[in-house]
């Protein structure tokens, strides 16, 4: 049906962008000072990160299966798999960093003089920086998929 393919749609990129906001919220806070106040509002901001990777699944396999095109067009098309494959590695490169922030925050809370250790922050901060990267690319796989490449 043409209107909850709307609705699926809009949905879909609301949400696109609404992770593409976390990610960028920690980008920049994790290049910062991480004081006190820093590290409770990445643990916060980091608590949206697995809603919305869920509600984009939810949504996204509700396009699949509700969309226009029928769900033949997505599964046999390799560029929706790569897409898919990059969005797992997003999900998995973000789980070192969500466990980071909930200690960190932890730490702060029990010694206000906390300091987040050297080679931590250098892995939190790789992994976010290859997150946002491999980020970058879903909408440019997305856009192909929807236009039949990989059929
Ligand atoms: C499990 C996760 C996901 C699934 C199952 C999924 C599935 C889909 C489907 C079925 C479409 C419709 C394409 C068409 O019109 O034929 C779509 C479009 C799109 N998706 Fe996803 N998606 C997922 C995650 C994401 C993520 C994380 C992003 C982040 C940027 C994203 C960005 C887009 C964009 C920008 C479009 C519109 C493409 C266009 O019409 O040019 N998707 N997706």
């Amino acid at each position: 049906m043409e209107t909850t393919d709307l609705v699926l749609a809009i949905l879909h990129h609301l949400l696109a962008f609404s992770l593409a906001g976390v990610i960028a919220a920690e980008f920049v806070l994790i290049r910062n000072e991480l004081t006190p106040a820093t590290l409770r509002r990445l643990a916060r901001v980091d608590r949206h990160y697995g809603l919305l990777a869920v509600l984009i699944i939810l949504v996204g396999i509700g396009r699949v299966f509700h969309g226009l095109k029928g769900w033949e067009f997505y599964v046999y098309n390799w560029v929706f798999w790569v897409k898919m494959a990059i969005f797992a590695a997003v999900g998995l490169l973000s789980i070192g960093p969500t466990i980071r922030f909930i200690a960190w925050n932890r730490q702060v809370v029990a010694n206000s003089a906390f300091q987040v250790p050297a080679h931590e922050l250098s892995a939190v901060r790789r992994n976010v920086w290859l997150e946002a990267l491999l980020f970058l690319a879903i909408p440019a796989f997305a856009a192909a998929m929807a236009r039949g490449y990989g059929l």
